[in-house]
């Protein structure tokens, strides 16, 4: 990306201007949040000070205002997922809440006992700890899918995992830790042959990588605005209409039925079913704008500016001495996402070096605790790349990790 779009990229996000420890922010935690762009925040001020109301409820002009937005803020979601309707759109509090909507209302009925869940051993806790507890509850068997050296999801042992036992999929678009993109259309057919449902989690890949869940053939998928420049509190679960239409709903109360009566009660047609209360209204036009944001920039030009960031830095990385990145190695097979661990170096004592120079990193197990088993460590430091950062970043980063180690080598002789 030339410098003058980077730099008017660069201003939609006025948080790059702020001092961490008196040292210019250098925002490399994008994975755990993204920032929000003025061009969303406004839109988010614009409405709850002018235009603020509830949704489906009052005959007035302001409700349909806000109903209007709210239902474009679909559409927009819709066009973005290449889902085939709007209905099969549901606004959830983010994707953990998405995913548990999905375990709980689907899986409740589809699991019995005997039958097998499958997940990856790279699953973030929210698209494993619902697995788990289903399994636990319904005295199911949840297997996991192992990976190969280079950190990338074995196939072969999907081919072993996934049989006419598996009655659910679970499995992340692209890891929270590892850098991969999962080979979900593969894995799709391979589920549906056995006649298992699959669960995508989108929260790594949306903002990222272009999704069309028509093409993955996923029945479900789950992600967050607030990692894709939206305001947090706003997510998504798509689900295929048959499926959706068949399940219950989870949570009960206005907006999600058409009659009540003293006895019982008839659910409201999709997508409202899934709605239960006064929906994040101001969030979800956030997210409507936040994939305005993204098809401004193009798709294209977000995914060649990270992988242009990957390519820089990703050897830079490498040649650390000491330093052990898991994932694959190759710069293309690896998203923003780079997770290392450097020798005798806790990554906690690194993210907060890197803290005191105004670098802000992810350190911990990255709510991905049997994967940081599986790798051999407690935790891990974790950089993660944004639309907004820049060489010099990458370049600031290893100087000061280089000084880091430097410092904690001399500290321990
Ligand atoms: C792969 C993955 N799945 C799920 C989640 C959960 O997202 P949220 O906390 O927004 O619900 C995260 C968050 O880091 C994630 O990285």
């Amino acid at each position: 990306m030339d410098k003058e779009t980077l730099n008017k990229i660069r201003q939609q996000f006025p948080i790059l201007k702020e001092k961490i420890n008196g040292n210019q922010l250098v925002y490399f935690d994008g994975a755990s949040t993204a920032q929000v762009p003025n061009f969303v925040s406004e839109k988010v001020e614009h409405f709850n000070k002018t235009k603020r109301a509830n949704v489906h409820r009052s005959v007035n002009t302001l409700s349909y205002f806000a109903t209007d937005e709210y239902e474009k803020a679909r559409r927009k979601v819709q066009k973005f997922i290449n889902a085939k309707r709007s209905s099969e759109i549901i606004f959830t509090a983010g994707c953990t809440d998405s995913l548990n909507l999905v375990a709980q209302s689907y899986g409740e009925e589809a699991i019995e006992a005997g039958d097998e869940i499958v997940v990856s051993i790279m699953e973030h806790h929210s698209n494993l700890i619902p697995w788990q507890q289903l399994a636990i509850k319904k005295h199911a068997i949840l297997k996991f899918i192992e990976i190969n050296k280079d950190g990338k999801l074995d196939l072969e042992d999907a081919i072993q995992k996934i049989t006419d036992k598996t009655k659910i999929v679970a499995i992340a678009h692209a890891s929270n830790v590892l850098g991969v993109v999962n080979a979900i259309p593969t894995l799709t057919a391979l589920a549906h042959k056995h006649g298992a449902a699959v669960i995508v989690d989108g929260a790594q890949a949306a903002g990222h990588i272009p999704i069309d869940v028509q093409k993955l053939d996923a029945d479900f998928y789950a992600f967050s605005g607030h990692k894709m420049f939206a305001p947090d509190g706003i997510g998504v679960l798509y689900g295929k209409k048959e499926f959706l239409e068949k399940m219950p709903p989870v949570k009960f109360g206005g907006e999600m039925i058409t009659t009540v009566t003293r006895k019982s009660s008839i659910w409201a047609p999709l997508p409202q079913k899934f709605e239960a209360g006064t929906p994040n209204i101001s969030g979800a036009i956030g997210l409507g704008r936040a994939i305005d944001f993204i098809n401004k920039i193009d798709f294209k030009n977000i995914q060649e500016h990270e992988e242009e960031l990957v390519k820089f830095l990703l050897p830079k990385l490498e040649k650390i001495n000491g330093l052990e990145i898991y994932g694959p190695k190759n710069y293309n097979e690896h998203t923003g996402v780079i997770t290392f661990n450097l020798k005798n170096v806790h990554p906690h004592d690194l993210a907060t070096a890197l803290d005191l120079a105004g670098i802000e990193i992810r350190a911990g197990h990255h709510c991905a605790m049997p994967l940081m088993e599986e790798l051999g460590v407690e935790s891990s430091a974790r950089v993660s790349l944004s639309i907004f950062n820049s060489k010099k970043e990458c370049d600031y980063l290893v100087k000061t990790i280089k000084e880091a180690k430097e410092f904690f080598e001399n500290a321990i002789k």
